[in-house]
């Protein structure tokens, strides 16, 4: 592993280490500090299993990259004597740690393997944070037990909505066999928190629809020892419609015996296979993907058929609520695509069986760049959820523009959802998913600032309530160095990125104003007379969709009667939203006391600016940044310093052209 590291070092690298790279500290008493403390390692009695194996392995790797030593390791052979690195059991869940530092020992327990795996990461990233030895003790568990990144990628090497090259799982029909880059993977994964991962799009075709038979599964096993050794479990998205598509049956009803028979099989051939497989993902009824609407079965019969036949293995189904009608016609004012998920399945509530997560995007529409939480994660309380967010930036400058979503995604996970004591969105669901920003490219993001979106996810699904700062610094300080000035400045460099991106694009919560298809650039109209169910509504009066209990779709009135309230009227509704659930005039009063038309304006204006100085402020790294880096990334903000001022003046004289109302302070808006 430690030839990886060091092989990934240089400028030729087939991959990077990212955050993994474990520079040397440079402060030669804080390295004296921790090898006083590390310089023997006692590992708990009996032969350690392959998680702990990884573990340590990890330990010894970065403590003699990171600080210079090798720790002598012995077994624990009854009450361990602290001196050095102590490793052992505590009661508590099987992921939970504890770290302790006395004056020449430290002392990491953990609940289970798991823990003392994540708690060796931990340890290591605590070193290569600068972070000083002394009277350090924390302890931690994970916020929900099921951290998962869902790769969309197709059999054919293809990822869709990829931005990061193609993908590493597959190769023109192929399952690519593992390597160390899998190794690599697995140990990010891993070092975050990240304990599933499903490999293939939630568009399930008909050779992806393959990869539950025999041939392939040798292949998927293969990666799933990798993933294995490092906690992290596989899971696959399946076509509801398999055993239709692969000609074995002339029906997917999941009432239907033979169907029924079938998947038990099926789930039968592939725990075989692969013992600890973690389940399947499901696209059901949804963007022209199969599902029980076709036998007029609802979703909780859907669900429940698979349920039932990975259940023995324990294994689990996490089936999505992306179901809306995307055929509609923008002439029907009643069909209000923001209400589908909730009118779909909060009615089904009690229905599912417990190894059903429903996966809820987390917002109503589409991983816009600013939407309500979607109000189904308040309802259904007795179904257990999956919060999916998605690091791939496809609707947030596709890792062309620096996008920090981290902060983006504490908005969400921070909506007191359900009231109560504590209601928070955070507190209401038992899996964080993200869709993966990943891909060949050796960055493996594409930018290399997409890496801390990455990070970021993994953090905040282990640790909700960390503050996106301060996972901005520590993965600043893991990758690129522990210097004091360094990791400030690249932390400020990422945070506001967000809000910069919305501000300059679709203004108020409206979201959309994007090109067709692609989803790339502006398009105020791109989407506004098409069957997706995406409109704006803007005419020269004013702009905002309608969503209201007393005049418009209704879909206000899906959440608790406070945040119902709250969003029903424009007085109360917060700015940020206003035009997601309300049809105001341009003349409008903001509660930042400027009218919509002007704040549309201002928005634009500053977004652009933000974005047009980030190249010159990039120019601070020029030397301490490697060179690659630094100028990979030099090159993306110049490309989208001029996107943002694209889209600053398409979406500035599309609303100017309507309303005819002038800019208060006499900027250049193109007639
Ligand atoms: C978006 C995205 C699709 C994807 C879909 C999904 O609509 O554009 O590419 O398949 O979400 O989440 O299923």
């Amino acid at each position: 592993m430690r030839h990886h590291i060091e092989a990934s070092r240089g400028s030729k690298a087939a991959f990077s280490p990212a955050w993994l790279i474990y520079r040397p500290i440079r402060d030669a008493e804080l390295r004296g500090a921790w090898s006083r403390r590390l310089s023997t390692m006692t590992t708990p009695e009996g032969r350690p299993g392959r998680l702990l194996g990884s573990a340590l392995r990890e330990l010894k790797d970065g403590l003699s990259s990171l600080i210079g030593i090798e720790p002598t390791t012995r077994r624990s052979s009854g009450p361990a004597t602290m001196r050095g690195l102590v490793i052992e059991r505590r009661p508590g869940g099987t992921e939970s740690f504890e770290i302790e530092t006395g004056p020449d020992w430290v002392r990491l327990s953990a609940g289970g393997d798991e823990g003392a795996l994540y708690g060796a990461f931990r340890l290591l990233q605590i070193i290569a944070q600068g972070i000083k030895p002394e009277g350090l003790h924390i302890a931690e568990s994970p916020n929900a037990a099921l951290r998962m990144i869902d790769h969309w990628d197709n059999l054919d090497g293809s990822v869709e909505r990829g931005y990061a090259g193609r993908s590493l799982f597959f190769r023109d029909g192929k399952i690519l066999p593992p390597g160390p880059r899998l190794e690599m993977y697995a140990r990010l994964m891993a070092s975050i928190g990240i304990n599933a991962v499903a490999i293939n799009n939630v568009n399930v075709h008909r050779s992806e629809t393959e990869l539950i038979y025999p041939q392939r599964l040798r292949n998927l096993a293969e990666i799933a020892a990798v993933l294995r050794s490092w906690g992290v479990k596989l899971f696959l998205s399946v076509n509801f419609a398999a055993p239709l598509t692969m000609g074995e049956l002339d029906t997917a009803d999941p009432l239907d015996p033979r169907v029924v028979a079938w998947w038990e099989k099926r789930a039968q051939v592939i725990w075989k296979a692969i013992p600890d497989f973690g389940g399947f993902v499901v696209k059901a009824d949804s963007e022209g993907r199969p599902g029980p609407f076709t036998y007029g079965r609802d979703h909780a019969e859907g669900a429940n058929l698979l349920a039932r036949a990975v259940a023995p293995y324990g294994g689990r189904i996490l089936w999505r609520c992306f179901v809306y009608n995307c055929l509609q016609d923008w002439r029907d004012r009643r069909t209000d695509r923001a209400r589908a998920a909730y009118d779909h399945f909060s009615p089904l509530d009690g229905r599912f069986l417990d190894n059903v997560l429903l996966q809820i995007k987390n917002g109503p529409m589409d991983f816009q760049p600013r939407e309500p939480v979607s109000p189904l994660f308040g309802a259904m309380p007795r179904t257990a959820k999956a919060l999916e967010l998605q690091a791939a930036q496809e609707y947030t400058g596709q890792q062309r523009h620096v996008c920090y979503l981290p902060e983006q995604w504490k908005t969400y996970l921070d909506t007191d959802i359900r009231g109560g004591s504590d209601g928070r969105l955070s507190r209401s669901v038992d899996a964080f998913v993200a869709v993966s920003n990943l891909g060949d490219d050796p960055n493996w993001c594409g930018h290399d600032l997409a890496q801390a979106n990455w990070y970021g996810f993994g953090r905040l699904a282990w640790n909700p309530d960390l503050a996106p700062a301060d996972i901005a610094r520590e993965w600043a300080a893991l990758s690129f160095g522990a210097d004091k000035t360094l990791v400030e400045e690249l932390a400020s460099f990422l945070l506001g990125t967000w809000r910069a991106y919305e501000s300059y694009t679709a203004p108020l919560g409206v979201g959309w104003m994007v090109n067709p298809s692609h989803h790339y650039g502006p398009n105020p109209d791109g989407y506004e007379y098409d069957r997706w169910g995406t409109y704006h509504f803007a005419d020269r009066d004013g702009v905002g969709v309608d969503r209201t209990k007393a005049t418009g779709s209704g879909y206000a009135g899906q959440y608790r009667p406070e945040l119902a309230d709250l969003y029903e009227h424009k007085e109360t509704c917060p700015d940020e939203l206003l035009l997601f659930f309300h049809h105001v005039p341009y003349g409008h009063v903001l509660h930042s006391g400027k009218t919509v038309i002007q704040h549309i304006y201002d928005a634009h204006f500053e977004g652009a600016e933000f974005a047009a100085a980030l190249p010159e402020r990039w120019r601070v790294f020029e030397g301490s940044l490697p060179k690659d880096v630094y100028s990979a990334v030099l090159d993306r903000l110049r490309h989208q310093a001029e996107h943002a001022a694209l889209w600053r003046d398409v979406i500035n004289t599309f609303f100017y052209r309507l309303s005819g109302v002038p800019d208060a302070k006499g900027r250049l808006i193109y007639r």
